[in-house]
């Protein structure tokens, strides 16, 4: 059987997507290849979010088809996700080597159009239309690629699209209106999940906190996304629930009550604020203030002093100016930040902030990106070093990836733990003792694990 390479640009909603294709096709016959060089298939997932991850997914189009048509013109090639979805035929257009362009509503299609195209019943296929019940479709997962090794976290996807327009942001575009899957269907895929040796679960959305919203009535005052928490949670044998990405607004008292008392959701959120100005907050519609979003933070660290928090920040945005820019660098320093992901302002074709007034050059935006940089490596050291010396709850993953002689862990508040362990401790939640601080990563020492 025809073999498939699928490389992933972009979000953990990226990943799954290409994760769970990979299933699709595996029980189908297909085999997944080890890389590019030996696939007769080749996916690329894309991301659109910027352009910089639009260029490269061309880029490495363009050297593959070049390679191909080179040496192995058999191959087929495709583009998959939220590129595909808003450039269509335009990709094959530019790309005439592209075989397959596949949207964001259709990847569990990708089988049988592979069948077609292998079969030489057609040329090329362009298949991005909206596909009603499309969000129940990602539900297949390979854990660790079938090895022996068992995976210890898997990611769920609960809902699809986006109804936010945010006035910077593609993703209503690429991916669609917002469109949830059911309570039962996602805690069915998450026992099976934990049937198989998951611990821990990540659920997945591209704005969780509006999960099932038009289609699940509040219940004793909780949302639909509180109303799916719970039903998760009293799955046995799992022991942790993540979730991303919410939007603040969601983080109403029901779902900040939550993590006070549902035990296996976790003490880590991730709050998107992309600017600390209001009037910026205002231009990007976002649909909170600085007051209300600093409101969330103090709400959750009082049910939980230990949350870990970090956030995404634009830089740049059409109009900032010193002042927007202080605004974000002085919110980042009221809520210290665990760790913050920076964005350059990248306009997006469609995207009412494309025609504002006021785009900045790129030299403003280089310069505003170090300078709060700078800011949120300062805070997020400071974080980690007053780690050392605690005790932490840790759930072993498998090797550390810089490291793979070295095992690693996450803690509950989602940061990294290196240490000297073995396969043996894989899946397990134990307490270290951390020692060390490094960028982002913690250090703990086995030798005073008390177990
Ligand atoms: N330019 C720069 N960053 C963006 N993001 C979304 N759209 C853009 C854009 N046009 C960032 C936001 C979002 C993260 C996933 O990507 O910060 O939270």
């Amino acid at each position: 059987m025809p073999s498939v390479y699928i490389k992933t640009y972009g979000c953990q909603m990226n990943e799954r997507d290409s994760e769970a294709v990979a299933a699709q096709l595996v029980a189908k016959g297909y085999t997944l290849a080890v890389s590019e060089a030996v696939a007769d298939v080749i996916l690329l997932n894309t991301c659109s979010v910027r352009d910089a991850a639009e260029q490269k997914a061309i880029g490495k189009m363009q050297n593959l088809a070049a390679e191909m048509r080179r040496n192995r013109p058999d191959v087929v090639l495709g583009f998959m996700g939220c590129m595909a979805q808003s450039r269509g035929q335009q990709l094959i257009d530019k790309l005439p080597d592209v075989d397959l362009v596949i949207g964001t509503q259709k990847f569990h299609r990708t089988v049988e159009h592979l069948d077609d195209i292998l079969a030489g019943k057609r040329a090329k296929v362009v298949d991005v239309g909206a596909e009603q019940g499309s969000e129940g479709t990602i539900r297949e997962h390979i854990l660790n690629g079938n090895t022996a090794e068992k995976s210890v976290t898997a990611f769920v996807s609960i809902m699809q699209g986006c109804n936010q327009y945010c006035t910077f942001c593609i993703v209503p575009y690429t991916r669609g209106e917002e469109r949830s899957r059911t309570i039962p269907d996602i805690v069915a895929e998450c026992r099976e999940l934990v049937a198989r040796g998951v611990k821990e679960i990540t659920l997945l959305g591209q704005i969780v906190t509006s999960y099932g919203k038009r289609d699940l009535p509040l219940k004793d005052g909780k949302s639909a996304f509180v109303q799916l928490l719970e039903a998760v949670h009293e799955i046995d044998g799992l022991e942790r629930i993540r979730f991303t990405s919410p939007h603040p607004k969601g983080y109403g008292d029901d779902l900040v009550e939550a993590y006070g008392r549902l035990p296996k959701l976790v003490e880590s959120a991730h709050l998107p604020v992309q600017s600390g100005s209001d009037r910026l907050l205002k231009l990007m519609h976002r649909g909170y203030t600085r007051e209300r979003y600093l409101g969330i933070i103090a709400k959750l660290r009082r049910v939980q002093p230990a949350m870990g928090i970090t956030t995404d920040i634009i830089v740049g945005f059409p109009g900032e100016t010193e002042l927007d820019f202080e605004a974000t660098l002085s919110l980042a320093r009221e809520v210290q930040f665990d760790n913050a992901f920076i964005f350059k302002y990248s306009p997006r074709r469609d995207t009412p902030a494309a025609d504002m007034a006021g785009q900045l050059p790129q030299e403003v935006k280089e310069e505003r990106n170090a300078r709060l940089l700078a800011l949120v490596n300062e805070i997020g050291a400071r974080h980690y070093q007053r780690c050392v010396g605690c005790r932490a709850q840790i759930l072993v993953e498998g090797p550390s990836k810089k490291n793979p002689a070295r095992m690693m862990g996450r803690t509950r508040s989602n940061k990294i733990v290196v240490f000297d362990g073995s396969e043996r401790h894989r899946g397990q939640l134990m307490d270290v003792q951390v020692t060390r601080a490094g960028s982002f990563t913690l250090y703990g020492d086995p030798a005073i694990v008390n177990l």
